[in-house]
């Protein structure tokens, strides 16, 4: 086989077979095929797609460049969660002991945050003393015993996507579907678990900006995860707004801990349960309408919140923070706000801009080797539909010595729009689809 006739069929819309797409990849990872024939073949698939068959063999490669992991010995039933990203994305800090609390075993793999959206591993290691980074064996323990656990992601799941992704990122061949959704899911089925519930995000804060796409990213995970029999349902949820209140790492940890208190904002509570609910219908547990129940439940009973601070304690965090959090979190006390500047309704905001100007206060990420500050971070208060006047507060950003506050105001200032007449339904929508693997 020669890597430039494989390039040339794909260039041409063929199909490339299981065996040219293993050739490809291992030799990539192995370093006999140079960047340049990987970044001309990543570009054809850019411009002519994969089958759902060259998908499928393209994911399975990338996870067994790797480890696989086996969760056999966490006893119960294992569902894995995975959002695409988005900006104040929380979810697994509330779902995860939420969905334990009825009955399920959470045992997630997370990453850090880059760029626009944080990362759950981040926002984590801003409770005093949470370690992110534990042995197998513990893991394994936390998981039986409390139900809930997550671990930093280590350098071995999926390396061929790994090396993949940083040449994708200098091609400008990230935003392709068939190359997100190997990528996305050489990294879950690497993970043993008994079922996925992806959240595939949209709008102006996501990678796919119309709702058309996110469905047929959707439908296109849900495609690989059925050719590997795993169960699997893909819910396409609203980014055209950050998720909740809060963005920044102490601060979202704040905001997990209320809404399992019943005190979260209406959104974001919303998609814990929905997401739970599936989580747990698709565990055979419960069934879908049952589970809401429960898990409403399980937030009036303060079970989900025991659950939450048992994982805490177990992964070696101060638990008090369940308790009195604004006491143990870093949270700065030094408070910008930013103003309306007219009357009249938010009918726009460019969310992927409100996450970089939480990244630029020091909450994020410009590049890998950069440092967070947990304590810093945006409180959104007027979100899709408010009606404001000239000077109300929009928003509040928490801010530090090293924060860039002036560039910060300027991004706000270009996010958001407010205009006569409030957005249309469509835009403040929480769910717009759901598909379920095999069907
Ligand atoms: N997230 C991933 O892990 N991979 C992509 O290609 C895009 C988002």
């Amino acid at each position: 086989m020669r890597p430039v006739d494989i390039i040339h069929k794909k260039r041409n819309g063929e199909v490339n077979t299981k065996e040219e797409i293993e050739f490809m990849i291992n030799g990539y990872v192995n370093g006999q095929i140079p960047d340049y024939q990987i970044s001309a073949w990543l570009m054809a698939i850019y411009f002519k797609g994969m089958t759902k068959e060259e998908r499928y063999y393209l994911t399975m490669v990338m996870r067994d460049s790797g480890d696989v992991i086996d969760l056999s010995g966490i006893k119960g039933i294992k569902i894995d969660k995975h959002s695409t990203g988005g900006v104040g994305d929380k979810t697994t800090l509330a779902v995860g002991p939420l969905v334990a609390s009825a009955g399920l075993k959470v045992s997630k793999l997370s990453g850090r945050g880059l760029g626009h959206t944080g990362g759950t591993i981040d926002k984590l290691e801003s409770i005093p003393g949470f370690k992110t980074a534990i042995s197998k064996d513990e893991f394994f323990k936390i998981a039986n015993e409390v139900g809930m656990v997550v671990a930093g992601q280590t350098g071995n799941i999926a390396p061929a996507d790994k090396k993949i992704y940083a040449l994708r990122d200098v091609t400008a061949t990230v935003d392709e579907i068939s190359l997100i959704s190997a990528s996305i899911m050489s990294k879950k089925l690497a993970v043993g678990s008994d079922g996925i519930v992806l959240d595939v995000k949209t709008g102006s804060g996501a990678f796919m900006k119309n709702v058309e796409d996110a469905v047929e990213l959707a439908k296109s995970m849900v495609e690989i995860a059925e050719l590997n029999n795993r169960k699997i349902v893909a819910l396409v949820t609203n980014m055209d707004q950050p998720l909740g209140d809060n963005i920044g790492n102490s601060l979202e940890v704040l905001e997990a801990i209320e809404t399992l208190k019943g005190k979260g904002p209406e959104d974001f509570t919303e998609l814990c349960i929905e997401l739970g609910a599936n989580m747990l219908d698709l565990s055979g547990l419960y069934s879908y309408e049952e589970a809401r129940k429960v898990l409403k439940e399980n937030i009036d009973n303060g079970k989900a919140l025991e659950i939450m601070k048992k994982w805490i304690k177990a992964q070696g965090g101060d638990d008090r923070v369940v308790d009195e959090p604004e006491n143990i979190l870093p949270i700065s006390d030094k408070i910008m706000e930013f103003k309306a500047e007219k009357d009249g309704f938010i009918s726009h905001i460019d969310t992927e801009k409100v996450g970089i100007a939480s990244m630029v206060l020091g909450a994020g990420r410009k590049k890998k080797e950069d440092e967070i500050d947990f304590s810093v971070g945006i409180k959104v208060l007027k979100k899709l539909g408010s009606k404001v006047k000239k000077g109300d507060v929009i928003a509040k950003l928490y801010v530090s010595d090293k924060s860039n506050v002036e560039e910060a105001m300027r991004l706000l200032k270009e996010s958001y729009e407010i205009s006569e007449n409030p957005p249309g339904k469509m835009k403040m929508k929480l769910i717009y689809e759901k598909i379920i693997g095999g069907k």
